[in-house]
């Protein structure tokens, strides 16, 4: 077996997870290369989930039975987990949502419906990038055509990074919030984050992180990055479907107006007007995703107890050796960086001129588990002139050993298509 210095015990770990033992196609064993779209989960996480149902399922915050005031100390209490994993100064900011698309437009509504200092209107420029997932541009093409306000987008180098050179002309003192990815759910790119929020401040603009792809796999902290928003996602960290999470500076969250209007959101309604809940119940309406926020914090719980700096230097291991072995496979273009610099275990790539769907569907035949498409995020696509990749990704349950499979499954899709 292929021993490479940083890899967790994955010996110990793959025991967590039952589903890796699932065997497919006339007993093929699983190999699981789609984690960017979403993980597996481990058993601590099925087993709060299956314990919150059997013993303490309730409504929150408006029970004065027992249930109810367990299930809301439960819900509240995976607050405070995902606080400190993220090193959140406050507890109350950070806001459950069902995703991180929701998470996104979420803010995107927040400053729609704001009024100065945050007002966005015709003189006034919204910045993404082309490496953006879908939920982080269309919600700004949305918010763009309503306002009338100018939308820009930084375009991306031929080695899939961010071209800055144009970062002062991008970002302007027009530019009143800049929405960008962390790591690129396509090519794996990590994102220079200090260049664009220092350019961002300087022009007094908002910051907004799509940290879906990098929460599961790096250390987060959000103090640190000094974004005024983050989003990220549940079940790609070992959590269920169903719950992300928007992290805002408090005194945003005091500022800026809610988007869904219901209950658990309001302090007072009468038919004429309502007052609103302090955050980040104001940002919370209706019956929230309760078992899915216990089953975050104990999916939480679970990566805190192997450590993030520990996943972090396994995956990079794994880029390491995934990218050197993947580029010895003949015709085989990586979409993206070509080292494992700068980014992450995701990594997409098209193989001579075979369709990925062709390329996909062979690997499956194999039991190897990737994504094929334009992985929602299209705009990279078209700017490689590709219709769609193949995409390996790579968690802390992934070995060498699947990274051989994944190459001999390659030489098998080169055979059959001649
Ligand atoms: N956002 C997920 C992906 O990138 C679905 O595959």
């Amino acid at each position: 077996m292929t021993k490479l210095p940083g890899l967790l015990d994955t010996e110990a770990i793959r025991k967590d997870f039952p589903i890796l033992d699932r065997q497919i196609h006339d007993g093929k064993k699983v190999v699981y290369l789609d984690n960017a779209a979403t993980s597996q989960k481990p058993r601590q996480v099925l087993d709060a989930l299956n314990g919150y149902y059997e013993r303490y399922n309730a409504n929150v915050h408006r029970g004065v039975h027992v249930l109810a005031e367990e299930a809301t100390a439960l819900y509240e209490g995976a607050r405070d987990k995902v606080a400190a994993f993220i090193n959140a100064p406050s507890r109350d900011e950070v806001i459950f949502t069902k995703n991180a698309s929701e998470s996104l437009n979420l803010v995107a509504n927040m400053l729609g419906w704001a009024d100065e200092p945050y007002r966005v209107d015709q003189d006034t420029e919204i910045v993404i990038t082309e490496m953006e997932h879908h939920s982080n541009i269309v919600p700004w093409q949305l918010l763009s055509q309503r306002t009338g306000a100018k939308l820009k987008w930084f375009g991306l180098t031929d080695d899939g990074r961010l071209d800055l050179d144009t970062i002062d002309e991008v970002i302007t003192d027009r530019t009143k919030i800049v929405s960008f990815t962390l790591v690129s759910n396509l090519m794996g790119t990590v994102n220079p984050v200090e260049a664009i929020i220092r350019r961002a401040q300087e022009v007094g603009a908002l910051v907004c992180i799509d940290a879906s792809q990098a929460a599961p796999h790096m250390p987060l902290d959000v103090q640190a990055l000094q974004a005024d928003f983050v989003a990220f996602t549940g079940h790609k960290m070992c959590g269920p479907t169903g719950i992300g999470v928007l992290w805002g500076r408090q005194e945003l969250l005091e500022d800026l107006p809610p988007f869904l209007g219901g209950g658990e959101m309001i302090e007072t309604v009468s038919m004429h007007s309502s007052t609103y809940a302090p955050a980040p119940h104001k940002f919370e309406a209706g019956t929230p995703p309760i078992a899915q926020a216990v089953g975050l914090g104990a999916a939480v719980d679970y990566l805190t107890s192997i450590g993030m700096e520990n996943i972090a230097a396994h995956e990079h291991a794994m880029t390491e050796y995934a990218v050197r072995r993947l580029l010895e496979v003949p015709d085989l273009r990586i979409i993206g960086p070509s080292t494992a610099e700068d980014r992450g275990a995701t990594i997409s790539f098209t193989l001579g001129d075979i369709h990925p769907h062709d390329v996909g569907q062979v690997l499956d035949e194999q039991g190897i588990a990737v994504r094929v498409g334009h992985h929602c995020a299209r705009p990279v696509c078209l700017r490689y002139g590709i219709p769609a990749t193949t995409r390996a990704s790579f968690y802390l349950y992934s070995t060498p050993a699947e990274v051989d499979a994944l190459v001999e499954g390659l030489e098998h899709v080169r055979n059959f298509f001649g």
